[in-house]
């Protein structure tokens, strides 16, 4: 099984974020949370520093979008980029719509759920989904702890992808993922882990990168 590993740059220094970009370049993509202070309490990254990250990172850029509106910006998100673009199920008025559009515009298209939204409502999608994202906290703040009630999530969405003969999604966690939490997400079945904190926070982020890689590789 591959692992990804996805900084986020959510709580990095905003300040000299190009620098910061270049320190994960070890990582497999690069996370950049949009948000627009309506669908989350909080507001990052406009359009224009959206397309200047998408611009500097030499590693792919998946766009997890929490705004209320997707069904119409994702595909400016695709547009300027981004490998992935990731839409939350609870934003979306015509879900399947919108990721056929991304996959359309070139990228990979993500279906993101929150911690109070079941699996259900993404099993009928998941032929249009290349990533299905489980949030392991409520989205809007890096920092929080990892809800681990959302491990059973996982695996029954792990168990549902496991059926799927080719093209199967990515699955990925977000929030709260560090050292140890990266297990527990690994052997209930995700295979790609967002990290804010754990990354940005560390001394040595290709170090941590590295630890992290390694924390949710199977144990042969
Ligand atoms: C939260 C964001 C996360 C955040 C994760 O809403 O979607 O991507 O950056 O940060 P940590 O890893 O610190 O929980
Ligand atoms: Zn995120």
């Amino acid at each position: 099984m591959s692992i990804r590993i996805c900084p986020s740059i959510l709580n990095a220094d905003h300040a000299r974020l190009t620098d910061e970009i270049d320190r994960v370049t070890s990582a497999d993509w690069l996370h950049l949370d949009i948000m627009d202070n309506i669908f989350v309490p909080n507001q990052t990254f406009s359009f224009e520093d959206s397309r200047l990250i998408i611009a500097h990172s030499q590693i792919p850029v998946d766009s997890h979008l929490m705004i209320i509106d997707p069904d119409e910006r994702a595909v400016d998100y695709a547009d300027i980029g981004s490998a992935s673009v990731t839409i939350h199920f609870e934003a979306s008025h015509d879900p399947r719509i919108t990721l056929q559009t991304i996959r359309k515009h070139g990228a990979r298209a993500g279906l993101a759920l929150k911690p109070n939204t079941p699996f259900a409502a993404a099993e009928p999608l998941l032929d249009d989904i290349d990533m299905l994202l489980i949030m392991t906290v409520e989205p809007g703040f890096g920092g929080q702890k990892f809800m681990a009630d959302q491990m059973s999530k996982v695996e029954e969405a792990h168990k549902a992808i496991s059926g799927i003969v080719k093209e199967r999604p990515w699955l990925q966690v977000d929030g709260g993922i560090t050292l140890e939490t990266i297990a527990l997400a690994a052997s209930a079945g995700a295979d790609a882990f967002v990290a804010g904190s754990a990354i940005y926070g560390s001394e040595n982020p290709a170090q941590m990168i590295a630890a992290l890689r390694s924390a949710a590789s199977p144990v042969h």
